[in-house]
């Protein structure tokens, strides 16, 4: 009796300074007009992920007009792995709901890293900003369904996927969250911020606020990312201090494919030297993968949305797939890359685009982080979108 409650004391007093969050598993029916890509197989092999790469990467080519067969519609019921935070002072409705979604390469826990003690985490600025916090794994990865890796893992289909989730939660019908926000905020970063740009294109009424992290409309260096990645095939890759099939509940077939190993996670995400290495490593260990149904749809964007709330992109000045390494680089066409996405966002009000400097692709992995984060909510405090309706 004394030893469990001397253990069950120790408990409490870690969680009062720890936040409040529920892990949770939404299953959600989705329903999508998917692309047919059987003119490719899956790649069953290394070697097969590398041709996938080469053809990808062809210059003047478009591999997924190569792939596309044809359309179908996929739909079924699937389970979301969530976690939800909400802040100490939390006071039932009447909030603002950020929903975060993690790009290629993370899951949710890209948004909450433990790394020394939370000190890169970005749930934790929210909360302390008073902000409630949803974020999931996309569908495909971590611990949400996995499905088929070419014809069923898409952006479509994940994009249907967050609507539904959207829906539920502004609805509080989401089971273990009985609050309702008022407001209800779509952060991403990068395929994230594409597949929640690409949301507020099909449903401009679905949100209040987008923040588009590791992100801009210009899709010429895309290649750098799939060339530099190395793929291979999840459920072989080796190298990695983290075999991918050896972590429970992450067992993913053949054609899910990940980064070969740190050099190529650092060339991907990091720019050196403005990150502690150690952090790097726990990115190599918590990698993962992506469907190459995924990557087929990566570029399939609307060319524009017509949300009419406000909007900031916010990306790393040497991001490697959304600038090629420098977003400042346009010849003087524009004052940055990710400001080009303006012309994406005719209605948006406003439309703001912030380069973090010194920083990668991982924005939340580079020593000046908190900072961008303290940007974000500030953006959204001027603009309507504070923590709680004043
Ligand atoms: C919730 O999930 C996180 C990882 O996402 C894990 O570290 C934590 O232990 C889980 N908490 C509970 C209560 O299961
Ligand atoms: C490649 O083809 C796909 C499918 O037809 C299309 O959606 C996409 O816009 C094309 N990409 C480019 C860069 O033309
Ligand atoms: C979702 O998870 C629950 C609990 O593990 C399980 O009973 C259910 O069959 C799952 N649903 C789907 C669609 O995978
Ligand atoms: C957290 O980061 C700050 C700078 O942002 C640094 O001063 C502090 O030492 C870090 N703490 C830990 C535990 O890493
Ligand atoms: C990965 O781990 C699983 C489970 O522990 C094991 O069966 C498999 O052989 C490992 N794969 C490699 C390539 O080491
Ligand atoms: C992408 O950015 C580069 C560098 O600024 C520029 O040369 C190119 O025209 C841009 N492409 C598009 C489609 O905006
Ligand atoms: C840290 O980030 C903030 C917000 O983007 C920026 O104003 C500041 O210049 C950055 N500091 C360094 C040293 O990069």
């Amino acid at each position: 009796m004394l030893v469990s409650g001397i253990f069950l004391w120790a408990l409490t007093a870690g969680a009062v300074s720890a936040k409040t969050c529920h892990n949770i598993t939404v299953e959600v029916p989705v329903t999508a007009r998917n692309g047919l890509f059987d003119k490719v197989q899956t790649p069953k092999t290394n070697s097969e992920a590398t041709a996938f790469a080469i053809s990808a990467t062809k210059q003047g080519g478009n591999g997924t007009q190569a792939a596309l067969s044809g359309y179908h519609t996929v739909s079924g019921h699937y389970n979301i792995s969530a976690q939800y935070c909400v802040p100490k002072q939390a006071k039932g409705n009447g909030h603002t709901l950020q929903i975060l979604t993690h790009g290629i390469g993370f899951d949710k826990t890209y948004w909450d890293l433990p790394y020394n003690n939370y000190n890169y985490s970005y749930v934790d600025h929210a909360l302390s900003r008073g902000y409630h916090t949803f974020s999931y794994d996309r569908l495909g990865i971590g611990k949400s369904s996995h499905g088929e890796p070419k014809n069923e893992i898409q952006a479509f289909l994940e994009i249907e996927a967050l609507a539904e989730l959207t829906r539920q939660l502004r609805k509080g019908t989401v089971p273990q969250i009985h609050e309702k926000p008022a407001k209800i905020v779509h952060v991403g970063h990068s395929f994230g911020s594409t597949q929640s740009y690409a949301l507020s294109a099909k449903y401009p009424d679905i949100s209040d606020g987008l923040v588009l992290t590791g992100f801009s409309t210009n899709a010429t260096y895309i290649p750098y990312f799939l060339a530099g990645a190395s793929f291979q095939q999840a459920r072989l890759n080796r190298q990695s201090p983290g075999n991918l099939t050896s972590r429970k509940g992450l067992d993913y077939s053949l054609g899910y494919l990940t980064s070969a190993d740190t050099s190529n996670n650092e060339f991907l995400f990091f720019q050196p030297p403005y990150f502690d290495p150690g952090l790097l490593l726990f990115a190599e260990q918590n990698k993962h993968p992506v469907a190459v149904g995924e990557l087929l749809t990566v570029g399939s964007l609307p060319m524009q949305s017509k949300f009419s709330g406000p909007v900031l992109v916010l990306t790393g000045s040497s991001d490697l797939p959304f600038c090629g390494g420098d977003c400042l680089a346009t010849g003087g066409a524009a004052p940055s890359i990710p400001a080009e996405a303006k012309l994406a966002f005719p209605a948006a009000k406003p439309f703001a685009a912030h380069i973090q400097p010194n920083t990668g692709h991982g924005l939340n992995m580079h020593y000046n982080a908190t900072a961008g984060y303290k940007y974000i909510s500030d953006f959204l405090g001027a603009h309507g979108l504070a923590a709680e309706k004043k």
